[in-house]
């Protein structure tokens, strides 16, 4: 074959085989024909749920964590256990009775199909949007979604109970994000999700009252809804300061060492992320630049795209 002795044609055949490959097609505009109406009908309706409850954007935000980080971005983590072969992630250790946002997201479907039947947009893009959407609604920055995701008829429970432990060390943290393609400083960067959300007094009772790296007054506080024994779902903010504001006051929080949960405050315990804390705590434009980025990256996890998998009709279940 000519090519082989023509590096320059044979490197611009790799180039655009690689580029037609990896890039798993997602797009922007990827509903600009189909439906051009999406993304407006999930802003407002992201909009009008956090404005009777802020705490929905964070529940969109990690939903869209757990979707991603678990086989890939395919709206696994929405089945229900309504066959025998779906062994339900809502029932794993890290979403049990933690994971919300899903009857929203339902009624974002709802109103998806009725404007554009089909059905044509997928569960696990709306999920992508509504991530998005809920950190522009909080304060926070907005990027560009990559669109074009379909659905899994299959979810791994297995996988979403080996999501990340709020009792982990920062090597396994590092190593957990590393295995997924992020480098340290893109796990730094998405856990300034943080900076919104709420946390049950279980999964940080040990940091508060056996960590050594805990500032007292705000310990304190939390102790009085979070006993040494009891009021194990008791939820505490994440932020001690300002709960529903998305931004790098995660970072500048866990400089004055009051990151919630042991994972939190291991990003800054004198380890080899101290510097990107630092970075971020000073600099906001930097933080929303990077999460911006490393969303898009997260939502890159793993899509099925072309003929793989389906829209669903129904978030819930497999067509
Ligand atoms: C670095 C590793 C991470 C660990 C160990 C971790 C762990 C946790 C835990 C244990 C909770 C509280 C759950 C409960 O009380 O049931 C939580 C909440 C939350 N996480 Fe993470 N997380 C991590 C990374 C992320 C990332 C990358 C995102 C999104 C980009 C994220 C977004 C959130 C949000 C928004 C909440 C609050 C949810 C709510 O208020 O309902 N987390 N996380
Ligand atoms: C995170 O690391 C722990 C400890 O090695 C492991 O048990 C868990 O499966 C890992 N999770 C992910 C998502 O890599
Ligand atoms: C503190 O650590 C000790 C020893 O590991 C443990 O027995 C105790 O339950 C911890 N206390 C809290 C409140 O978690
Ligand atoms: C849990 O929180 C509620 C509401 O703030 C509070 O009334 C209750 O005393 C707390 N439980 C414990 C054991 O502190």
């Amino acid at each position: 074959m000519a090519s082989y002795r023509n590096p320059p044609a044979l490197v611009f055949f790799l180039f655009i085989l690689f580029a037609t490959v990896s890039h798993a097609q997602l797009s922007p505009s990827f509903y600009a024909t189909t439906c051009s109406s999406a993304a407006d009908i999930v802003q407002s309706a992201v909009r009008s749920a956090i404005n009777r409850d802020k705490g929905t954007g964070a529940r969109l935000i990690r939903l869209f964590f757990h979707d991603c980080f678990v086989v890939g971005c395919d709206a696994g983590v929405l089945l229900d256990a309504n066959l025998p072969s779906i062994d339900s992630e809502k029932n794993s250790i890290s979403n049990e009775n933690s994971l919300g946002g899903f009857d929203l997201i339902d009624k974002i479907k709802t109103a998806l199909d009725k404007a554009c039947p089909g059905p044509v947009v997928s569960c696990s893009d709306i999920i992508a949007i509504a991530a998005r959407d809920s950190v522009v609604e909080l304060g926070g920055t907005r990027w560009e979604v990559p669109l074009g995701r379909r659905d899994a008829r299959t979810a791994n429970r297995n996988e979403a109970d080996n999501l990340p432990s709020p009792f982990s060390d920062l090597q396994v943290l590092i190593k957990n994000f590393t295995d997924k393609g992020f480098t340290a400083k893109e796990m730094v960067v998405l856990s300034g999700a943080h900076s919104v959300g709420v946390a049950r007094c279980s999964l940080f009772r040990d940091h508060l009252y056996n960590g050594t790296n805990v500032e007292v007054t705000a310990a304190n506080e939390r102790k009085s809804k979070c006993p040494s024994t009891g009021g194990d779902d008791n939820l505490s903010n994440l932020d001690h300061q300002s709960p529903n504001r998305f931004g790098n006051n995660y970072y500048q929080a866990l400089i004055k060492r009051r990151g919630l949960m042991h994972s939190d405050q291991e990003l800054f315990n004198g380890g080899s992320t101290d510097d990107f804390v630092k970075t971020y705590s000073q600099d906001s434009q930097a933080f929303f630049a990077d999460f911006g980025n490393a969303m898009i990256k997260l939502g890159n996890l793993n899509t099925l795209t072309g003929n793989k998998g389906e829209i669903r009709t129904n978030c819930r279940k497999i067509n």
